[in-house]
């Protein structure tokens, strides 16, 4: 997730990332030519949650060799990384990468957000560790890939997690609920809730309750609607970020076996015929090319961008694309980067008459009381700056019923579409096909209480975001030259089906629901973006289309999990259709997006795609049952 004030900071900023070449403190950390004079068994493209992840089980066994390539560099431990109130860490991740003109957006570009640093995604996210709604799994499932549902990777999200249950006190105050029946206190990640909640955010609290949304459980059981208090990846002896750098690599630092070259780019993976035997990569800032074998596998983790941009240049993905650019075709795979989603944020504003001190908002503007905060950080690992900056704590995710009595109306809309003629012309036959399945599985959902449509967050200051979770609309990746170091084409198809817009609309009107509660009212608040004067649909969508940011870095489903013949690139284990040891580990490889932030799925998956890699390979596994 990812709040308002950045996006808007972010249009300005260009940064270059760091061109020092930062070796970090383990051995390990290889150079180009001692890569490539070495054989793996297995070569990672991509040093996210996925390729961290499955780079640090599989090397669990000292007879297995695994070589990590990250295009960007070990970050120092800064302040802006490890510490949750001064994020942002904008020099880790890509800058100067925007998306095509978003044709039903006004042809607005926009930044696409990502991590390009050791840690990906999870060095830079705004650390919300939530695992999405059984009913969305059960989904994937549905279209065909069995092992992918709630039941199935309820043990993985177990093993992949370290769980520290709140001071039970500060659980009263904050109403903080959970169930340890459904968590994991021995894995790698650290989830735990920040020790703070501003005070005002009681008053959203009871808002909340007042327009109906029950509270929930505990939002990582399988059933995410309702409200709760945030859970972050967040080492709660330090307050400090919890993420695949550490979880998955300092952590294991001692493994000679475990290989990590940094600042370097994968540019191609290689083929002896339909067999990837290894991939070519280039030192960032070089045009010097290498060669590494890999003797059992290649995994892709480079994300839901930069996955597809590889298949494709290696000449895997829709032919008449690779043609137009030269490239020699290896296999004709026409959904690789068709089906890309993302999230959406329409930002809600307000000026308070009458708000509580202090907010989310004096963190960023007010220098003593950041003072303050950072002294009792830094004594206690108490205060304000164990939030994400910008974040409040509390959320509403919500299904499309609980949104809206339109509901029955919305579904119709979508059911009235022509699934053909929502997708770019030329559409092959099997990936319109695909989406087809999709729709009538996701208005399934949409249909479901337990399906999250959007979620609701009030940051306790003057901004309220509003994250609609489930789009229909899709858009695509593709590559626009044939060098690594140009960027694709990204189309986010930001309200390319008619019904998204709709679902952000009764997402506001929900959110005035909920400010319009006696607790909020006695806030004062004025809503100042879309504007309190705007009332009608007309005028609230005009609003939203000037205003919505059609990524909360989120990105995904660029090489779906799909039957090949409804436009799917992997198989339920994640081997690319056609070709030979080569596998997906990173979020490209979802269907549809699930309702609620990926991280937290996505370390469950790289726990379960290491199992599977281990047995399809002949490397023992070690049994679930050792971390419970
Ligand atoms: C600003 C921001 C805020 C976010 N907030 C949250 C949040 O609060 N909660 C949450 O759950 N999720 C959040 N996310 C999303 C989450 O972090 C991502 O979904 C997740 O990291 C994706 O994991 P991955 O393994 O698929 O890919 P990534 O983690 O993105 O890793 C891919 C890696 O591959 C590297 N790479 C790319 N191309 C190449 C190449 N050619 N050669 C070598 N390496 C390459 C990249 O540099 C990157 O390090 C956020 C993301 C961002 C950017
Ligand atoms: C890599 O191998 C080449 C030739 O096999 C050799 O000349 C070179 O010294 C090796 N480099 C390293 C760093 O091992
Ligand atoms: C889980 O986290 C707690 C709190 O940091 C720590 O004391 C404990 O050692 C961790 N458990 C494991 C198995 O890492
Ligand atoms: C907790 O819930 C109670 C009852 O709804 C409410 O009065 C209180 O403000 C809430 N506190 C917080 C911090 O959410
Ligand atoms: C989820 O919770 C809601 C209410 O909080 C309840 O109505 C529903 O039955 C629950 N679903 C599941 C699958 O537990
Ligand atoms: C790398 O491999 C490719 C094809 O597999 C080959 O054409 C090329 O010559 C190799 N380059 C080097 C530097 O070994
Ligand atoms: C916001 O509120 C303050 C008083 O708290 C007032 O002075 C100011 O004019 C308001 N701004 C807008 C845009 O309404
Ligand atoms: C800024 O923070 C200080 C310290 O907490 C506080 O005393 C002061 O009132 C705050 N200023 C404003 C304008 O809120
Ligand atoms: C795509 O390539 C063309 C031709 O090289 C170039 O003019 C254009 O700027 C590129 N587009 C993007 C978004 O990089």
């Amino acid at each position: 997730m990812f709040p308002t004030l950045v996006i808007a900071a972010l249009l300005a900023i260009q940064v270059s990332a760091g061109s020092n070449k930062h070796l970090g403190k383990f051995a390990r950390v290889v150079t180009p030519e001692v890569a490539s004079n070495t054989t793996y068994n297995f070569v990672i493209a991509g040093g996210g949650i996925g390729g961290l992840t499955v780079a640090d089980r599989l090397t669990e066994d000292p007879s297995i060799t695994v070589l990590v390539i990250e295009y960007g560099p070990i970050d120092k431990g800064e302040p802006y990384v490890l510490v949750p109130g001064e994020w942002v860490p904008v020099f880790y991740w890509w800058n100067g990468i925007t998306s095509v003109p978003q044709v039903h957006l006004n042809n607005a570009v926009y930044p696409v957000l990502m991590g390009q640093c050791v840690g990906g995604g999870s060095t830079v996210n705004a650390m919300f560790l939530h695992r999405c709604p059984a009913v969305d799994y059960d989904g994937w499932a549905a279209l065909g890939n069995p092992g992918w549902d709630w039941d199935s990777l309820l043990p993985y999200f177990k093993k992949s997690e370290n769980f520290t249950a709140p001071n039970p006190v500060f659980a009263q105050q904050s109403n903080i609920t959970y169930q340890n029946s459904v968590h994991g206190f021995k894995g790698p990640v650290h989830a735990s809730y920040s020790p703070y909640t501003y005070p005002g955010s009681g008053h959203w609290w009871e808002a909340a309750k007042a327009v109906g949304i029950p509270e929930s459980i505990d939002p990582n059981n399988g059933n995410d609607t309702g409200l709760f208090t945030l859970l972050r990846a967040l080492d709660p002896d330090t307050e400090t970020r919890s993420y695949a750098k550490t979880a998955h690599y300092d952590r294991v630092s001692f493994r000679p076996n475990y290989h990590l070259l940094t600042e370097t780019a994968v540019s191609r993976i290689t083929f002896t015929g339909k067999t990837a035997t290894g991939v070519q990569y280039i030192p960032v800032g070089t045009t010097q090319v290498y060669n590494v074998t890999a003797r059992n596998e290649v995994i892709l983790a480079a994300g839901a961008v930069h996955s597809p941009q590889i298949l494709q240049l290696s000449g895997v993905g829709p032919k008449a694309l690779l043609q137009s650019l030269g490239i020699p075709v290896v296999l004709d795979l026409p959904g690789v980067g068709t089906n890309f989603q993302d999230q959406l944020n329409m930002p809600v504003t307000y000026n308070f008459t009458s708000n509580v001190f202090p907010t989310a908002d004096d963190v960023q503007n007010n220098a003593t009381f950041f003072a303050e905060q950072l002294a009792l950080y830094n004594s206690a690992h108490l205060g304000a700056l164990t939030l994400t900056a910008q974040t409040g704590n509390n959320v509403v995710s919500l299904s499309l019923k609980e949104t809206t009595t339109n509901w029955a109306a919305l579904i119709a809309l979508a059911a009235s579409q022509d699934p053909a003629s929502l997708l770019p012309p030329g559409s092959d036959p099997t990936v319109i096909a695909g989406y087809a399945a999709q729709r009538q599985q996701i208005l399934e959902l949409y249909a479901s209480y337990d399906s999250a449509i959007g979620s609701i967050s009030w940051n306790t200051g003057a901004t309220t975001s509003v994250y609609m979770v489930k789009p229909l609309s899709r858009g695509s990746i593709k590559v626009n030259s044939t060098s690594i170091f140009d960027n694709p084409l990204v189309d986010f198809g930001a309200f390319t089906d008619p019904t998204d817009i709709e679902l952000v609309l009764a997402l506001v009107r929900k959110n005035r629901q909920i400010m319009a509660q006696p607790t909020m009212q006695q806030l004062g608040p004025l809503e100042l973006t879309p504007g309190a004067a705007l009332t009608t649909d007309d005028q609230i969508k005009t609003a939203i289309i000037a205003q919505i940011v059609p990524s909360i870095a989120h990105e995904c489903c660029t090489l779906p999990m799909l039957p090949l013949d409804h436009g799917g690139v992997v198989d339920p284990n994640r081997l690319v259709y056609g070709l030979k040891n080569l596998r997906v580990v990173d979020v490209s490889a979802w269907p549809f997006t699930p309702g609620s932030a990926p991280s937290a799925t996505l370390y469950a998956a790289g726990e379960k795609l290491a199992d599977i890699i281990k047995i399809a390979n002949g490397i023992p596994v070690i049994p679930l049952s050792t971390y419970e």
